[in-house]
């Protein structure tokens, strides 16, 4: 059966193009969910894709999915550094997720280094522009994969 992923992008990301270009590139969401898919077919793998500018449509997201779902992709934008309600969710559910940002959120302001959800993550991409993407995509699966054969 094949491996299947959450993909959540939160508020915001729906105006990658026009919103500030300088910080997070030209490129569009439905062009990166479009490499995305690209890329889960060359892994096998499936993804359910989700953008929210919503905490409640992010946190519901992930509950719904919780049964259907190995792991989670999740670019929190804003909520990162203001939703305990998401990486509570994240917590409860128990999946492996990667955290990832376009830009390096540490060379930026200061409210931008701290993370909610960065403790109850496998791990965390950031400053790759659309690349953190698929690098999410990539880890996630692998560690998936890995913990698997690890199975007795
Ligand atoms: C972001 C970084 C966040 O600080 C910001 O609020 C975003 C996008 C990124 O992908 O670089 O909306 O998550």
């Amino acid at each position: 059966m094949a491996v299947k992923i959450l993909v959540i992008h939160g508020p915001n990301l729906n105006l990658l193009g026009r919103r500030e270009p300088d910080v997070y590139g030209q490129i569009t969401l439905p062009q990166i969910n479009e490499r995305l898919q690209e890329l889960a077919e060359n892994l096998g793998v499936e993804l359910k894709t989700i953008q929210s500018n919503s905490e409640g449509g992010i946190v519901s997201f992930i509950g719904e999915n919780a049964d259907w779902a190995d792991g989670i992709v999740i670019n929190p934008a804003a909520y990162t550094h203001t939703s305990v309600a998401i990486r509570d969710a994240i917590a409860a559910v128990g999946l492996p997720t990667v955290e990832l940002h376009l830009s390096n959120v540490f060379e930026r302001e200061e409210f931008r280094h701290f993370s909610y959800i960065s403790p109850v993550a496998t791990g965390v991409i950031c400053g790759f522009g659309s690349d953190s993407y698929t690098l999410a995509l990539e880890a996630i699966v692998g560690e998936i994969n890995r913990s698997a054969k690890n199975q007795p």
